[in-house]
Formats: C-alpha cells, structure tokens, sequence
C-alpha cells in the first residue's frame, strides 16, 4: 500500500485493537477487569467468578456461576493418551515447555475445539480448556516432583481440585487448607488480565489467523515463558537467592541493573504501561505479608526483597526510568511458601492468565478482526544477478 510505514519497535506507541475487556490506567497505577477495580475482585471473588467476569463480560449470578462450573466439570478427563507425551519429556524439561506442548497436544484430542465460528462453539472449546487446562498444570509438577498424576475431584472448588491434584501425596487423605486456597485464588485473579500484553497480544495474532484457541493459547504460552514477560517471576527468585547466596549484597546487583553493559536487569521491576506502582504488586507484597505470617514461616528472602525495593525506590537510576515493582517480584515468594518449585512459577502465571487470553482471543473472534499482517520498512540490498557457486569469491 501506498503512504508512510512507521516503525514502532515493540509496539510501544501501537495500539492494536479497541477491547472492552480490561482497563489500566499506567500513570495512576489503576487496573479494571469489565469496569470493576483489581482491588475489590481480588478481595471479594472467586477466581472462577472473574473468569466468567472476563470472558463474558458480567459478574455470573449464582446459577449462572453454578451451571459454568458443572459445564467445567463435564469435561475434565484428559486422554490416557496424552500421558504418553508427557512421559516422552526428561524430568529435567522446563515446565512451561512441556505445558505449551501438551496444550498444543490436546488439539488432537479434542477436534470439535479447532474450526469453531459460533458462540455455542467457542463456547465448547472456552470450558473444555477451563476443565483440561489445570490438569495439564498439575502434570507438569506431577512429572517434576516425580509424582504420581493425580485425578481431579468434582466436589471441591475450581481452584481447591487444582490445588489437589497439584499436592496430594500418594496414599494420603487430601486436606484442603483454607488459608492456602484463598491465597492461591487471589494470586490466579490478579494475574488474570492485562490487556495488550506480549502473550495476550500473540493469542490474539495466532488467533487471527483461525488457527483455533488452543494452538493460540499455546502460542501465548510460549510468550510468556520469556524472562522480560512472565518468566520474570522465575527470574526474581533466582536473583533474590543470588543475592542471599552473596550475603545480601544488593548494592552489587544495584550496580548490575545499572550497568549498560551488563545484560542483568533488576528483575521484577519496571513495566511498559506502569510508570507507577502497578497495582497488583502492592496487592500482592501485602498477601506476602500475610500468607507467611499466618503460615508462621519466617523466609529471609522477603527480607531480601523488601531491602531491595526500599533502595531502587530511592534510586535516581530507577526514579529517573519510573521503574517500580511489577507484579512479578513478591508473587514468587508466596508461591515458594504454598511449596510450588521456582521452576512452576511461569506455570502459575499462565494458568492465572489462562481467561484472560480466552477473553481476548473471544472478542476477536466475535468481532471479526482482520487477520494480523503488519509492514515493513525494508533496508537490505537493492536488486542484484544470481552467481554461480563456481564464480563466487
Ligand atoms: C510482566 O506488559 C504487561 O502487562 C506484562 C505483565 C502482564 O501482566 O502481562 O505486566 C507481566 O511481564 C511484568 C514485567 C516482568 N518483567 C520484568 O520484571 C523484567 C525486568 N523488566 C524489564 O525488562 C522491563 O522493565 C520491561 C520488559 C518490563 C519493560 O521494558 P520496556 O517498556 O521495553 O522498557 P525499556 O526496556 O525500554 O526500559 C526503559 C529504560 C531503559 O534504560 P535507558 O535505555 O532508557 O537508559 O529503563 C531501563 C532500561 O535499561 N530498565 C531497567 C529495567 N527495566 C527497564 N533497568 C534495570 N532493571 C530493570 N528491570
């Protein structure tokens, strides 16, 4: 076509879509899921509720919430075959390797979910995944913990039969731990949506095209696997024992996230669309708090994070860039408490993001979005005659 392309690396200054699933508000550090405040969501609903919520655009009544459930529920048995797969990964596979895989895989299993155009259809693949999706979660840890796979149980609650599959020893009574069910909830919740995001922006492209939900889910799972998107809570981790390990040196790792030439970054910290504190991690640096007071564990490594947040708070580097942390640098450490290995930590993450590109990928379905095909400015070599190998320099 004719007229000027302009390049936007990283599409920073691009707005792809309009979308009336989830607002944030970068400046004022606001995030709403359909026009209700993260703040209210994550200390009033259920993860499941906020899943309707943001697929269907309004907060399911009872019933509503009852029969999404029961329809859930309905699907969730995963094919014996698959586990042939999963068998087929070294116990030393990347967890968010074999999840793509293995949410790639179920296409196979499950071909009503591929070509589907109407409501009724989406609406098929939207609870099949709801159901097989933390099945799959749970494998992954199942296989790195050389565990048994566990089998989900209908009477407990949506994230409650997560957590059981996911921790129920062999041969043991599973009991459900309150405390630990709510804090997972409200994790899964504020990591549910964000609107353009690099995952959510690759579902919507890969979805773009037909491919089908769950091949764009995969897509957008491994997106999110990248250490600058949600690997970053895997990464914080890994800093934090870095730094623990260096006698809690973090002016050194300071000194590191400021040096142009030095690839390390503070991870955890900074964030494209937040030039203020993001919501979530103030959410989240308080269900720190009070998830490993009430567990009565006192971990050195929250130390390490608040000692390191207080002084790139105070750091004219980090003032300068309006770094702050993001969502990723305090929800590892609640996961290490609920005894979720750092590796399972990106994992977490995609399944609490799991309605949120459902969400995404439904609205750009259902509004017919053209399939995403950018431009380019070209800047390699003008025409020029083949050579034969023969006359080559
Ligand atoms: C998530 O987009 C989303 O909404 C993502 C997410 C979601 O819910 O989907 O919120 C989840 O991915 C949170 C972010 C997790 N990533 C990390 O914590 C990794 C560390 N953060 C950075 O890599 C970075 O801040 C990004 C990737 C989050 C944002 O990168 P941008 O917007 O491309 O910003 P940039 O790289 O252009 O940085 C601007 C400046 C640069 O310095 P100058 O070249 O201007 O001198 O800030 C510096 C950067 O070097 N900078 C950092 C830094 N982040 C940015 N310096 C040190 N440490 C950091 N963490």
């Amino acid at each position: 076509s004719s007229g000027m392309i302009t390049i936007d690396p990283g599409f920073k200054n691009t707005g792809s879509c309009e979308s009336a699933i989830t607002f944030l508000d970068g400046e004022k550090g606001i995030l709403r899921y359909r026009g209700y405040s993260i703040e209210e969501l994550a200390e009033k609903a259920e993860f499941l509720e906020v899943a309707y919520l943001l697929i269907f655009g309004e907060l399911p009544n009872q019933e509503q919430l009852a029969n999404f459930h029961k329809d859930i529920k309905a699907e969730s048995h995963v094919d014996e075959e698959m586990k042939k797969i999963l068998d087929g990964f070294p116990k030393s596979a990347h967890p968010m390797g074999v999840l793509s895989s293995l949410t790639s895989a179920l296409i196979a299993f499950n071909p009503a979910s591929v070509n589907v155009s109407s409501e009724k259809e989406m609406y098929g693949a939207i609870v099949r995944i709801l159901a097989k999706f933390p099945v799959l979660v749970a494998w992954t840890l199942r296989k790195k913990k050389g565990l048994p796979l566990d089998y989900g149980d209908d009477n407990l609650g949506y994230v409650e039969n997560i957590h059981k599959m996911m921790f129920k020893k062999p041969n043991q009574e599973y009991k459900s731990n309150k405390l630990v069910i709510e804090a997972l909830d409200k994790l899964l919740i504020l990591h549910a949506d964000h609107e353009q995001n690099c995952s959510t922006s690759t579902v919507r492209i890969v979805g773009s095209s037909h491919a089908g939900l769950f091949a764009s889910l995969s897509a957008g799972i491994s997106a999110l696997w990248g250490p600058l998107h949600g690997g970053a809570n895997q990464a914080v981790l890994e800093m934090l024992e870095a730094i623990e390990k260096d006698g809690g040196d973090t002016k050194k790792y300071m000194a590191k996230a400021k040096d142009k030439n030095d690839p390390f970054r503070l991870m955890g910290f900074g964030h494209r669309v937040y030039k203020n504190f993001d919501p979530r991690a103030k959410i989240i640096k308080k269900a720190a708090d009070d998830v490993l007071g009430d567990m009565g564990i006192d971990d050195p490594i929250l130390e390490i994070a608040k000692g390191l947040e207080k002084e790139a708070l105070e750091d004219q580097y980090f003032v300068d860039r309006k770094l702050y942390p993001n969502v990723d640098f305090y929800s590892g450490i609640i996961y290490r408490a609920l005894g979720i290995p750092t590796e399972m930590f990106t994992v977490m993450f995609a399944l609490g993001r799991l309605p949120g590109w459902i969400a995404q990928w439904r609205e750009m379905r259902l509004k017919n979005e053209p399939i995403g095909r950018p431009r380019q400015v070209y800047i390699g070599e003008n025409a020029r005659a083949f050579v034969a190998v023969e006359k080559r320099k």
